[in-house]
């Protein structure tokens, strides 16, 4: 699966979902960075909403059910409450976060992101797809999106009651304790940047070996003594990831003069992860030194951990008890829409087992069985929370 956000692969999907969620007697809104709201009206409407939703954008060569098993849970919750003939005073709303991966454009979450206040007019401009040439504006434009309401959309933030995402874990822990439902305690938060690294240009036959600044060299020890830094560091959940190497020119007879390394620290902790951070920037400019060559740090976007909220937490065990469902807690390496959903509602997510824990990958797989259960704790509390009138 590869669906880039705003791509036509992510278009269609878009139309797919607005075509059945009026099947199933949602109202359907999209706001001006392409969030799609699905709406089952309550009888209050001066009650606060409860959200429930994911993303459809993919990683390149992904799987099909990273963020879209949380959306088509939200549907058939939605049709469940529906069938289910009760008139609930708070509105249920079925949402789709645009733009959730930061593959195309370095951003992540650009839908929730927006929504929590946290997505500068500008970045639509200064932010490009490094293969196509668009802007993140440009490509919101040719999906059709309306962004020129951009300020007047997210001027405000969203009033909700309480927000459920169900995920895919995107691990093994479920699936090596035979658990088939995860209730999320906290959710990790990137901290993401480029590493340029520049040397020597020279060819691959006439300079020797000890008169070289080989930046792609160099760029490997910075890597490793990053995943060096990562394996002894005590930070809880902290995992740290160089996704991309680009050597210039890239050509097996020349000595690359440059070389960009991308770099992605988690941790479920700040001061954990700013601690690598700072760590790894001074192992790198020590490499740097004793090599000859130069290192500059681009872009870098620091995102905050979240805890989940305890009250939701517990109605989320309660149900799948209920249920007769065993869970477990469990912290969220990867993050999510939920991360800046935070910013303006109480968030709850629930986790599927992944099979084999892959993800990111074509080869992930959840089992239809696991994802009805975690719709089904995701209905029973669903119908808990919109039938709340007090505050
Ligand atoms: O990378 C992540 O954590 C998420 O899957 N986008
Ligand atoms: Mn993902
Ligand atoms: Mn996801």
């Amino acid at each position: 699966m590869s669906r880039p956000v705003y791509g036509r692969a992510w278009q269609r999907a878009e139309s797919y979902l607005t075509h059945e969620m009026k099947n199933l007697g949602l109202s359907v809104q999209r706001d001006a960075v392409g969030n799609l709201y699905g709406e089952l009206p309550g009888s209050r409407p001066d009650l606060l909403p409860i959200w429930t939703g994911s993303h459809i954008d993919s990683v390149p060569h992904g799987g099909c059910y990273d963020g879209v098993a949380g959306i088509l849970a939200g549907m058939e919750a939605a049709r469940l409450l529906r069938a289910g003939g009760k008139a609930y005073p708070r509105t249920l709303s079925v949402n789709v976060y645009a733009g959730e991966e930061m593959s195309r454009f370095g951003v992540c979450c650009i839908g929730s992101r927006a929504l929590s206040g946290k997505l500068c007019e500008e970045s639509l401009t200064s932010s490009v797809d490094p293969d196509t040439g668009e802007t993140l504006r440009e490509a919101m434009e040719h999906a059709g999106v309306e962004v020129e309401r951009y300020a007047d959309d997210f001027a405000r933030r969203p009033k909700v009651y309480a927000s459920l995402e169900l995920h895919i874990e995107q691990g093994d822990r479920l699936e090596q304790a035979g658990i088939p439902i995860g209730i999320v305690t906290g959710i990790c938060a990137p901290t993401n940047f480029y590493v340029d690294v520049y040397g020597t240009q020279g060819h691959a036959g006439g300079v020797p070996m000890d008169s070289r600044r080989d930046a792609c060299m160099a760029a490997c020890e910075i890597g490793l003594a990053l995943e060096q830094l990562a394996r002894t560091s005590k930070g809880e959940y902290l995992t740290a990831t160089v996704g991309s190497m680009e050597t210039f020119p890239g050509t097996p007879s020349v000595i690359p003069g440059r070389v960009r390394l991308s770099v992605d620290i988690r941790a479920i902790r700040e001061q954990d992860k700013a601690k690598l951070a700072d760590d790894f920037r001074r192992v790198a400019e020590e490499i740097a030194m004793r090599r000859g060559v130069r290192v500059v740090f681009r872009e870098p976007s620091d995102d905050l951990p979240v805890h989940c909220d305890d009250r939701l937490r517990r109605l989320l065990a309660a149900k799948a008890a209920e249920l007769d469902y065993p869970s477990m807690p469990l912290i969220s390496g990867p993050y999510h829409d939920s991360l800046f959903l935070h910013a303006f509602s109480p968030v709850a997510m629930l986790f599927v087992p992944s099979k084999g824990g892959i993800s990111h990958d074509r080869r992930e797989d959840t089992s239809l069985e696991d994802i009805a259960k975690g719709t089904d704790v995701l209905a029973y509390a669903l119908d808990v929370l919109l039938s709340r009138t007090g505050e």
